[in-house]
């Protein structure tokens, strides 16, 4: 069997076309546009590039961007205040600070001090508990990327067995909350799990979210699996996934690729919760 090849590319498009109309919808209705500040500290190239994409996606979708980049060695109590600002001021629906910060900032303090209602990146741990516990929140960018893009192929995944691998407070944990949200039977495993590849051979959806490079194995798939690769690894040979690309999409229904999978899917979520801040700032 060859998998089909998930195009996220293509998805990712049909969604921010849907965000544009309502987002032109929304500056009708609203007489303002929907608006999302992005905040870089430092010169980390690679999120730089993520920033610049994130900014050139939010105005292709007719939205307002705020772009706010400081130096690496801002202090916090700045940057706090630059997020009590963000917070308070009516033109901004969303506030996304990208990470990696700076090691001399603490995380934890700088996602705490978002509003819960403006966390379109929905890190914050009041949105986490939304999630958990069944109420409206905002749900991270990448896990409602992949769900989207299972749902697409599936059509529900309610009664699947799912695995999920890794457990991050950014896409493991939130996959599995969202997956079990949506009716699937769910497996969280890590780097500590016994046996992965016979939770694997068992799984209708696999999740590969470990950052490491081609780490769940073509063989461990069950024929006919979905299998959605978050990874993005930088190798000498280039990009790769989490998953043996080559080795799954001989065995696997449909899979994601590493790029023009997943990656897309997270800026075209993140677009679609700014609008729904927006919706909700409004009234
Ligand atoms: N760094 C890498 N991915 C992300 C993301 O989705 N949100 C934020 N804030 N930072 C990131």
């Amino acid at each position: 069997m060859t998998a089909e090849i998930i195009d996220g590319k293509a998805a990712a498009q049909r969604l921010r076309e849907r965000v544009a109309l309502h987002a032109a919808a929304f500056e009708q209705a609203a007489g303002r546009k929907a608006g999302l500040a992005v905040v870089l500290v430092g010169e980390d190239p690679a999120s730089a590039v993520y920033v610049r994409s994130k900014g050139k996606a939010t105005l292709a979708a007719g939205m307002a961007s705020f772009e706010h980049r400081l130096p690496a060695d801002t202090p916090q109590a700045e940057l706090l205040t630059l997020v009590d600002a963000l917070n308070a001021d009516a033109a901004v629906d969303g506030i996304l600070v990208q990470l990696p910060l700076p090691r001399h900032i603490d995380e934890s303090a700088v996602l705490l001090r978002i509003s819960p209602d403006k966390d379109v990146d929905g890190f914050h741990p009041v949105n986490a508990g939304r999630l958990a516990t069944g109420l409206p929140g905002f749900v991270p960018c990448t896990p409602l990327g992949c769900l989207l893009l299972m749902e697409e192929r599936l059509g529900s995944v309610a009664g699947k067995d799912a695995v999920v691998i890794g457990r991050s407070n950014i896409v493991g944990k939130p996959m599995a909350a969202l997956l079990t949200r949506a009716s699937a039977t769910v497996t969280i495993a890590h780097s500590r799990t016994q046996d992965l590849a016979a939770h694997v051979a068992r799984a209708d959806i696999v999740v590969a979210a470990v950052g490491i490079p081609q780490f769940v194995k073509g063989e461990w798939i069950k024929p006919g699996a979905t299998v959605i690769d978050v990874g993005i690894n930088r190798t000498d040979a280039g990009l790769v996934g989490d998953v043996d690309f080559a080795g799954a999409a001989s065995v696997a229904g449909a899979i994601t690729p590493v790029p023009g999978g997943v990656g897309p899917m997270t800026i075209a979520c993140l677009l679609r919760n700014t609008l729904v801040a927006a919706h909700r700032a409004a009234g």
